[in-house]
């Protein structure tokens, strides 16, 4: 049954070749004062894109301070420090330069200036946020789907504690993507963003919250052109078309466009890998492939139409002799993919073999973040979750 639903999707997208050169008159546009420029380690640099976005800001007049340094699965005490930074010098506008780690930074940085007391209570649950700085982006990555999402994942330094938040107050005003920009990533978070777009559809697509034809049309037209354009990347990655149709598949992805009429997400992959980024400091994308394939075989009893569906649709499999082994086999031909890309399948692949001690913390962990229960595929608890890390190991 197709569901009642809300979708919003404000961000203005900047689509296509050298279009950085626009970043200047975007952030003019919306009136500011004073901008914080902020951006990750070392690549935007290395690679002239924060000169020229320097030079575009120069041009158009407007006024900034910079703040680098973010890091993946971004830490809490750089947002503090972005916090203390804009009040100091009066910035009223961010303009993220880099991917969802640094996105999700500026939005917390945003949070925390717009609203009184500790930001972390936000991801701690502890209160709602009213507002959020304006934040512009300019895309290097496409994976988390930051850029035009309502979340956000903040990694607090002490206990290595993973939690998101998510309010439409954060999302972005704009988004720049020029698809050249991602031609000088490693292969590896290549791999890790291909992964991650198709987990952020996958987790809508394995519910048991209804659907809509169009929606699963969307859905199912996505994750196969990731799945295709994944592997030439593989081979070409400097193939601007495949660069194109990946980044653009990571902003729909995530901005809920393959949610729509979906009462319920599942995303327990996601609440899995989370705690395995806190503890571990893994590359998200990675962590998902890692327990993905673990995940599915514990659930896909509980949600067997929509994993036939997937096997059939989109890993194009031979059926079995019934709906399980069909089930089961597009679950493998998935695994196949990560493998073919260089992802991992087990959490020992991840390059981590954590003890049962840790597992269990993990797990206990991921129940306290989900309020003791996540999914629709399967509803998981503490005991389904530690079972699962197990599965993965
Ligand atoms: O910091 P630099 O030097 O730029 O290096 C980054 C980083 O090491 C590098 N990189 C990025 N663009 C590059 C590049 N290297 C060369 N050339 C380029 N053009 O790539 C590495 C990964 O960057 P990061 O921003 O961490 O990647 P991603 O976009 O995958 O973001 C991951 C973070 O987003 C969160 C994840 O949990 C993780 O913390 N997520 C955010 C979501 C959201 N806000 O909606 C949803 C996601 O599910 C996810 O949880
Ligand atoms: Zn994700």
């Amino acid at each position: 049954m197709a569901n009642d639903f809300t979708y919003y999707a404000p961000t203005r997208v900047v689509f296509g070749k050298g279009t950085e050169a626009q970043t200047g008159t975007l952030v003019k546009e919306q009136g500011c004062k004073k901008v914080l420029l902020h951006y990750g380690s070392g690549s935007a640099r290395k690679s002239g894109l924060l000169g020229r976005i320097e030079k575009s800001l120069e041009e158009a007049g407007i006024a900034y301070v910079s703040l680098g340094g973010v890091v993946p699965n971004p830490r809490l005490s750089l947002v503090y420090e972005g916090i203390d930074l804009c009040k100091r010098e009066g910035v009223d506008f961010i303009l993220a330069v880099g991917g969802g780690s640094v996105i999700d930074s500026s939005k917390a940085i945003g949070y925390g200036v717009a609203n009184e007391g500790d930001v972390w209570e936000l991801y701690d649950r502890k209160r709602q946020a009213r507002a959020c700085l304006p934040i512009g982006v300019v895309l290097t990555i496409a994976a988390a789907g930051s850029e035009m999402s309502a979340s956000c994942v903040i990694t607090k330094d002490e206990g290595g504690i993973k939690r998101g938040y998510a309010s439409d107050l954060s999302r972005a005003k704009f988004a720049v993507m020029n698809p050249e920009l991602t031609m000088t990533l490693p292969d590896y978070q290549t791999a890790c963003g291909c992964t991650d777009i198709l987990m952020h559809t996958m987790e809508r697509y394995f519910t048991n919250g209804g659907h809509m034809e169009l929606t699963d049309t969307l859905a199912e037209g996505l994750m196969r052109t990731v799945l295709r354009n994944a592997e030439i990347l593989r081979d070409h990655p400097d193939d601007y078309d495949a660069r194109a149709e990946v980044m653009w598949a990571g902003s729909l992805s995530h901005n809920d466009l393959t949610g729509c009429g979906i009462r319920e997400k599942d995303f327990a992959s996601h609440a899995l890998e989370h705690e395995l980024g806190g503890m571990f400091d893994v590359a998200h994308g990675a962590g998902l492939a890692a327990v993905w394939g673990s995940w599915a075989r514990y659930v896909c009893k509980d949600c067997l139409d929509r994993f036939v569906l997937f096997a059939q649709r989109i890993m194009q499999v031979e059926p079995g002799r019934d709906a399980e082994e069909t089930a089961l086999r597009g679950i493998a031909a998935m695994e196949a993919f990560y493998r073919r890309i260089g992802m991992p399948t087990s959490l020992h692949e991840l390059g981590i073999d954590p003890t049962e001690e840790q597992l269990r913390e993990l797990a206990e962990k991921c129940s306290i973040a989900s309020g003791g229960r996540k999914g629709s595929a399967k509803v998981l608890q503490q005991a389904d979750m530690l079972a699962i890390y197990r599965a993965a190991l």
